[in-house]
């Protein structure tokens, strides 16, 4: 059966934040090359979106980690299931992922990620849902939207896998 998904946020109005929130990573890397690293699969979308509205030098990696099965809860266990390809060594490093909930998972790549040399590391997320944080001390750079504690799917975002191609973000309604 399929679900009934009510718009949250149109594709319109994703597109436009990106652009703002691309327009103010172009200001504060200026001079500086930015290394993009897409979270997968979830970031996947957002990554592409907003690596064609920069127009500083960008490089791209990419790493899975996994931190949910295959429902909406939290397991608190988080695992690297790809890793990146290149190193971290000096670079200007840009995390993007789809959504920070608990803040579980950043929390733990951020500590993961800092061990390799960076210049910097900075977070951008498409969505933030705060009221979920777990990880007092994850703090976001950039956030495209701030949402309710609602489970969203969409432009990369699932729910068991599917939906993630959906051009906008939604909630499934019960
Ligand atoms: P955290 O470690 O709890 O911050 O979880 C982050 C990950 O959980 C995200 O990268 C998503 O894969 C997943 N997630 C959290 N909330 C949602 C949601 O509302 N929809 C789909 N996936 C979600
Ligand atoms: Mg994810």
């Amino acid at each position: 059966m399929e679900d009934k998904i009510r718009v949250l946020l149109t594709e319109e109005e994703v597109n436009a934040r990106i652009s703002e929130i691309a327009a103010r990573i172009n200001e504060d890397y200026e001079g500086k090359s930015v290394h993009l690293i897409c979270i997968l699969k979830g970031g996947v979308f957002f990554t592409c979106e907003l690596a064609k509205r920069l127009t500083v030098p960008v490089t791209l990696d990419f790493m899975s980690v996994s931190s949910y099965g295959s429902g909406t809860v939290s397991s608190g266990v988080v695992k690297i299931v790809k890793d990146l390809d290149e190193p971290l060594e000096g670079k200007e490093v840009l995390i993007v992922e789809d959504i920070i909930d608990s803040g579980r998972t950043l929390a733990y790549l951020i500590q993961v990620l800092m061990q390799r040399n960076p210049a910097s590391i900075r977070l951008c997320t498409l969505l933030d849902k705060p009221e979920r944080r777990v990880k007092k001390q994850v703090t976001v750079d950039y956030t495209c939207f701030t949402i309710p504690d609602e489970f969203v799917v969409g432009y990369g975002l699932d729910y068991d896998q599917r939906y993630r191609n959906l051009p906008y973000i939604g909630v499934i309604e019960q």
